[in-house]
């Protein structure tokens, strides 16, 4: 594998709670893994979202963080960043992704209206249905297919966009498009894609924004398998993408390298002041957006650190590794792997049609068995949404083991796939779950469940 670009300069002990612990653990959680101490688990695969590693450099830039209310050094370093990265003069800070959704959509969403994207993820879906908008998924042909190869399973269906924009264009006040598509195992969207979308944007006089959680690592994938981009920088293919669009929407603890941190950027002046008043009414004044002068300097500091082509290679690296391992054994994932997750399929990894929540039962007994933390990615989380409209888009039934940044190593990735190796042999084993209770909007946070046993028909089968 390609060896890690940085040495370990501070270590976080882990420890794994033994089997009795971790089963009572579970119980005690009614097996949501949401609701389990991080400190009972050995390796946290929940999420990639603030969970790796700051560089000596961010730490340092967090020294000389400036904490003034109003105009603080470290917001025009950040601005700067911001600027010099994705090519956008105005930017405002907020606390996190869903903070700066939050602030986007309650200023530009009306009641009914729609708004079309490769795959929203659940947040953004969440704070678009919370104001009583449509959110749409119009994903990519192949992208409901695990194992179809294809370069760029994160595109978006621009007929379909094209037909919806045709029909319903009064009900659909701008476009978003997710980069990488996370709802939609990691994979990356095409320079062609965006390109299209944007045409069509233009045409219909739609405003084009880009969930940019991940657009790092997006870059790089458009810089390996698109033969046009070979010899382009990280920074060119970026500006280039953001170049399509009119603004974008991230949060930084992804692709900002930090543990919090999050941001709207714009170019257009008016949307700016709207966002501006509805920011300092709830996250805080424009230049802080809800966070401290010295989470502003590392995410300055880190936005940048994330476009290093050594730093983009090691984390592919990463996840090929894992995926690989995993596929050495017979485990079942999407393919091709994409940018800072393995997503496995656990409706083929239990090839049991009636199991309900596959993907809730793999996670649950990969956490009893290895005190391995990861996330289903299907009926759990996205559940059964209200609109017709929004009942299109992506059905499987995933978990994602998500790849904190610059935090584990080769042999933490080893030990979980010879982990799913031994649930292999007691798949049939494995309860069936019963969901006890779910909330309205991002239900998989606190849903409960309960194990029944496996029905004998399906134990004799
Ligand atoms: N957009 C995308 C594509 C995301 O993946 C996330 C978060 C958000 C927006 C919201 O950002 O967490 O800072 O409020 N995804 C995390 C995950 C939680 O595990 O993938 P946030």
């Amino acid at each position: 594998m390609v060896p890690e670009p940085y040495r370990i300069k501070m270590v976080e002990p882990i420890t794994l709670a033994s089997r009795e612990q971790r089963y009572a653990i579970l119980a005690d959680a009614r097996y949501n893994l949401f609701q389990v101490p991080a400190e009972m688990v050995f390796i946290d695969l929940l999420t990639d979202s603030g969970t790796g590693a700051m560089s000596s450099q961010q730490w340092a830039a967090m020294m000389t963080g400036d904490e003034s209310y109003a105009g603080a050094k470290s917001f025009y370093e950040f601005r700067n960043a911001v600027e010099q990265i994705f090519g956008f003069p105005m930017v405002l800070p907020a606390h996190q992704g869903r903070g700066a959704e939050r602030v986007f959509f309650s200023s530009l969403l009306k009641k009914g209206q729609i708004i079309p994207s490769n795959a929203h993820f659940d947040t953004t879906r969440a704070n678009i249905e919370a104001l009583g908008g449509i959110a749409v998924d119009l994903p990519a042909d192949c992208a409901n297919d695990p194992s179809r190869h294809c370069s760029f399973k994160g595109n978006m269906d621009t007929d379909r966009l094209s037909e919806m924009l045709e029909t319903s264009a009064d009900r659909i006040p701008f476009v978003m498009l997710t980069i990488t598509n996370n709802r939609c195992a990691g994979q990356p969207v095409s320079m062609g894609n965006v390109r299209r979308i944007s045409e069509l944007c233009k045409q219909y006089g739609k405003p084009l924004y880009i969930d940019a959680a991940r657009h790092a690592e997006n870059s790089f994938f458009i810089q390996r398998r698109d033969p046009k981009y070979v010899g382009a920088t990280i920074q060119e293919i970026s500006l280039e993408f953001f170049s399509y669009s009119d603004g974008m929407l991230m949060s930084a603890k992804k692709d900002g390298l930090c543990n919090i941190g999050g941001l709207i950027a714009l170019r257009d002046q008016e949307i700016y002041n709207c966002l501006k008043d509805t920011l300092i009414l709830t996250e805080g004044f424009t230049t802080y957006g809800g966070l401290a002068g010295r989470d502003l300097a590392a995410m300055a500091v880190g936005l940048r650190e994330a476009t290093s082509e050594e730093y983009l290679e090691h984390r592919t690296a990463q996840v090929e590794f894992l995926g690989r391992e995993l596929q050495d054994r017979g485990i079942p994932i999407y393919t091709p792997l994409g940018g800072h997750a393995v997503y496995v399929d656990a409706d083929r990894f239990f090839s049991d049609p009636k199991r309900p929540f596959p993907g809730q039962s793999l996670v649950t007994s990969l956490y009893l068995e290895g005190g391995i933390r990861s996330c289903d990615l299907g009926s759990t989380m996205f559940g059964e949404n209200d609109s017709p409209e929004s009942r299109e888009g992506i059905h499987m039934e995933l978990i994602r083991l998500a790849i904190p940044r610059r935090t584990y190593t080769e042999s933490h990735l080893r030990y979980v796939a010879n982990i799913f190796e031994q649930l292999k042999e007691m798949k049939d084993r494995i309860p069936y779950l019963r969901c006890t209770y779910r909330a309205k909007f991002l239900g998989h946070f606190t849903a409960q469940f309960e194990t029944t046993p496996v029905p004998a028909t399906v134990l004799n089968a």
